[in-house]
């Protein structure tokens, strides 16, 4: 199976969860896009949703669609969000912000009762943090933040390359917030709650794309079939 067939079949898994009447907050990136395509031919059958976006993208998308688009403001308490992430480890700590989202991706996925994640089966890993950490910064100051990040980020065992997320063109990719990223190149992440902590202590770091407690589900898509992750009881079914 394609990697593309893999990523429609988590995002259908996905669609299962959702009923009529729902507030839904939806993601960004290539494999959110498919839970979204997938919803459009939904509603266009008669499903009844509102949707608020992590992204222009996802807005421009799900509008085309002809879903129904709030705003948080308008609509501050969502029923479930449904979102991509670059890595999910075994207790569904993620890291997410490969397409720039992390930010309203984070605002939207608290915001909700519930976060599904999807993914196909590369996302899975044992220790987050081959894929490089993304945080949102604020131009105003970055070499000093850059310095703090650094400082920090080696107090709780991080280590590697901050770079600046570069347009093809030269320019510096700007975030929907106006924001710079800052990929993060730390290789293995072993404490990624003191990690997260840390950079919450830093007043340039906007936000990071360490997804801690956030998550209630992941639905991960292997060549074996779906993989449910998710918070389980005694006996090991699914609770949330
Ligand atoms: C965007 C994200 C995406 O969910 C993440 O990058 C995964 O994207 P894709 O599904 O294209 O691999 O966090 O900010």
């Amino acid at each position: 199976m394609s990697q593309d067939a893999l990523k429609v079949a988590a995002a259908e898994r996905a669609l299962e969860f959702v009923e009529n009447g729902m507030r839904l907050g939806l993601g960004t990136g290539s494999t959110a896009a498919k839970f979204v395509d997938l919803l459009g031919k939904r509603v266009a059958g008669g499903l009844d949703v509102t949707c608020v976006a992590t992204s222009h993208a996802t807005q421009a998308q799900a509008e085309g669609l002809g879903i129904r688009m709030s705003t948080l403001d308008e609509t501050p308490f969502l029923d479930l969000t449904v979102d991509g992430a670059d890595e999910i480890d075994g207790e569904l700590r993620l890291i997410k912000g490969g397409g720039g989202a992390l930010l309203r991706e984070k605002i939207v996925a608290t915001a909700s009762g519930r976060m599904i994640v999807i993914a196909d089966a590369s996302k899975k890993v044992e220790t987050l943090g081959a894929f490089p950490l993304p945080l949102e910064v604020v131009p105003f100051g970055l070499t000093a933040t850059r310095n703090m990040i650094t400082a920090l980020a080696a107090d709780v065992g991080c280590e590697g390359d901050l770079r600046v997320r570069m347009l093809p063109g030269g320019k510096p990719f700007l975030t929907d917030g106006g924001n710079l990223l800052l990929d993060c190149h730390f290789g293995r992440i072993e404490a990624p709650e003191e990690l997260d902590e840390a950079l919450k202590l830093i007043p340039g770091v906007v936000e990071n794309g360490l997804f801690i407690g956030i998550a209630d589900l992941a639905i991960i898509a292997g060549e074996g079939g779906i993989t449910l992750l998710g918070v389980e009881d005694s006996e090991g079914a699914i609770v949330r």
